[in-house]
């Protein structure tokens, strides 16, 4: 298998130039101008196109047992709907319920992943519990090849850990290196409020906001700011949506807490004014932490310019609009959670990012896939164009013009939340390890040669 894109202007984090990428294999071998097409290799005309290293998406749920019902994607059509995107490896979260052992967790979500994606995967192991079988299992769990922790603040009952839980799985992550995850909100606050609202007869989705303020956000930033002061351990603040909270997250970084913050293209794009759509329309717009006043958008992007945040996920968790997010029609605190997105991070990013001048191309290609891979031990494997990498490459045009629509989606959900917007560019060619992937904007890859990616934890 030998493959060369030529012509295309290659976007890195830190580079742009005009340049062909000969592949072999998997593996990209070469980079120059004008190399000659070997008989039998495939060839993509990047003339007048961008070339990216292949995204990472560092938050995803595909496998989701959550709030009495499961997310819609599985990794067939999740990885598909990923590659579309121009993402080529996701982080999935391994979220065992708080019943089950962490290593039958690990092997359930790995078993739903395997021989089943079109792209390269790992996850963030999710200690839901920490007792005295839970060290010896995660110590496990990294010697086959994890190196990030999640813990959830909360979730109380669900996947939330106590204070004691995430003390003891701070001090192992920092003994093993491994950088631990977390979303941060104060769960007690979280529970206090939704019970008061539910009680005033508040019930439709514009609540979900005021159950959980930005305040209940930043004391959980706070909090976790604490542990990972205390512990030493290497933290990651998932989804963080509001400048409150990243006021807490700068102020420990200042005092040399080691936190790497990550904010989701939701945030950047909608506020909460969507959550509050009549008939029932807002629970499309429901997730955790909430979607907020539209005044910290430019918060957040320009914390990505100044590299206050260092990545952008998606957090995609696909629950339809018609069959599962009426369970909350009568009762907010019972809408499950989620804004599908995993298809369209890049293309908003570019389209409401770039092209509007938020943020220029090389900071797209950091925060959605140079930072992403560095920070969780996959660079430069993933995350880059140079000799050695993994052939990952996304062949994106800047002239494309289209809209998004559910009906023409690869996420299995019935509804997009950005339901007639505009794109001005999009992937038109992706390669998972040096195989096409997407031509024309369309799937065209191998279900099941995606690859776990074993990782070594770097954050001691
Ligand atoms: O609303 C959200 N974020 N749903 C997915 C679960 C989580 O908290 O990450
Ligand atoms: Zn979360
Ligand atoms: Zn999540």
């Amino acid at each position: 298998m030998s493959l060369l894109i030529k012509g295309g202007e290659i976007v890195t984090a830190d580079a742009r130039y005009v340049a062909d990428i000969w592949c072999e294999g998997e593996t990209i071998t070469r980079i120059d101008r004008d190399i000659a097409a070997p008989a039998g290799a495939e060839v993509i005309d990047a003339k007048g196109r961008y070339v990216f290293p292949g995204f990472i998406d560092p938050h995803v749920h595909i496998h989701l047992p959550f709030m009495g019902t499961m997310a819609k994607d599985t990794y067939v059509t999740g990885s598909q709907a990923a590659l579309a995107g121009g993402t080529t490896t996701l982080i999935e979260m391994c979220c065992p319920a708080h019943t089950d052992d962490a290593l039958a967790g690990f092997e359930l979500w790995m078993a739903q992943a395997a021989g089943k994606s079109a792209c390269d995967f790992t996850f963030h192991m999710g200690v839901t519990r920490f007792d005295e079988k839970t060290a010896g299992q995660l110590r496990e769990i990294v010697r086959r090849g994890i190196s990030s922790f999640k813990v959830f603040l909360a979730y109380k009952g669900a996947f939330g850990v106590d204070d004691g839980e995430l003390y003891r799985t701070l001090k192992l992550a920092k003994e093993l290196g491994v950088i631990v995850t977390a979303h941060c909100e104060n769960e007690t606050l979280v529970a206090e409020r939704q019970r008061e609202l539910l009680a005033a007869g508040k019930t439709d989705p514009g609540q979900h906001h005021e159950s959980r303020p930005p305040r209940v956000e930043a004391e959980g930033v706070h909090h976790l700011m604490t542990f990972a002061e205390l512990t030493g351990a290497a933290t990651y603040i998932v989804h963080l949506s509001c400048a409150e909270a990243l006021a807490e997250a700068v102020a420990a970084r200042q005092r040399g807490v080691r936190v790497e913050v990550e904010t989701l293209i939701q945030y950047l794009v909608l506020d909460k004014t969507y959550a509050e759509l009549p008939n029932f329309e807002g629970a499309k717009y429901v997730m955790s932490p909430p979607l907020r006043d539209a005044r910290n958008q430019a918060v957040l992007w320009s914390a990505l310019r100044s590299g206050l945040i260092q990545t952008v996920a998606t957090d995609h968790a696909p629950f339809d609009f018609k069959g599962q997010k009426p369970m909350g029609k009568d009762d907010f605190t019972k809408i499950p959670n989620g804004i599908p997105s995993l298809e369209e991070r890049i293309n908003l990013l570019y389209t409401y990012g770039v092209k509007t001048g938020k943020i220029d191309l090389h900071t797209l290609v950091d925060v959605a896939s140079t930072k992403v891979a560095k920070l969780f031990d996959l660079f430069p494997r993933k995350g880059t164009i140079q000799p050695g990498s993994d052939a990952d490459l996304v062949v994106f045009d800047p002239a494309y013009r289209g809209t998004i629509s559910a009906r023409t989606q690869a996420m299995n959900v019935d509804y997009s939340a950005f339901e007639g917007w505009k794109l001005e560019g999009r992937p038109s060619a992706v390669t998972v390890r040096g195989q096409v992937a997407v031509r024309d904007g369309k799937f065209c890859g191998t279900i099941g040669r995606g690859r776990f990616l074993q990782r070594q934890p770097s954050h001691f």
